[in-house]
């Protein structure tokens, strides 16, 4: 089974095995890595499954479709190697990818509502 790291802002990391066609997401939240939400289950509206592909894997990965590459305008923080983790499908070939959690998803960096 490939695995995916996730890297957190503070440099930590976290090392899981995803389901090979499971994405990105499904591997965050099925091992509840902090900071990658999925709010909309992977509908492409919410943007809190953000994250950055490491720069070495980022000519591995798949080109966004356009419906993704259009909703990464909207980021909080955009950067290189952005991209949605809903939509980010794991491959054998995958094995070892890393991804890099936005310090902007975090919930202490989140702003607070009243
Ligand atoms: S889970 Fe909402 S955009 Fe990816």
């Amino acid at each position: 089974m490939p695995r995916v790291i996730y890297r957190q802002p503070d440099g930590s990391a976290r090392t899981v095995h995803v389901t090979a066609g499971e994405t990105v997401l499904d591997g965050a939240l099925d091992n509840v890595i902090e900071g990658i939400i999925g709010q909309c289950g992977g509908a492409m509206n919410c943007l809190t499954c953000h994250c950055y592909v490491a720069p070495e894997w980022r000519d591995r990965v798949p080109p966004p479709e356009e419906d993704e590459a259009e909703m990464l305008d909207y980021v909080v923080v955009p950067g290189p190697g952005g991209r949605l983790g809903c939509q980010l499908h794991i491959t054998d070939a995958l094995d070892g990818l890393t991804v890099q959690v936005p310090i902007a998803q975090l919930p202490d960096d989140l702003p607070e509502t009243d």
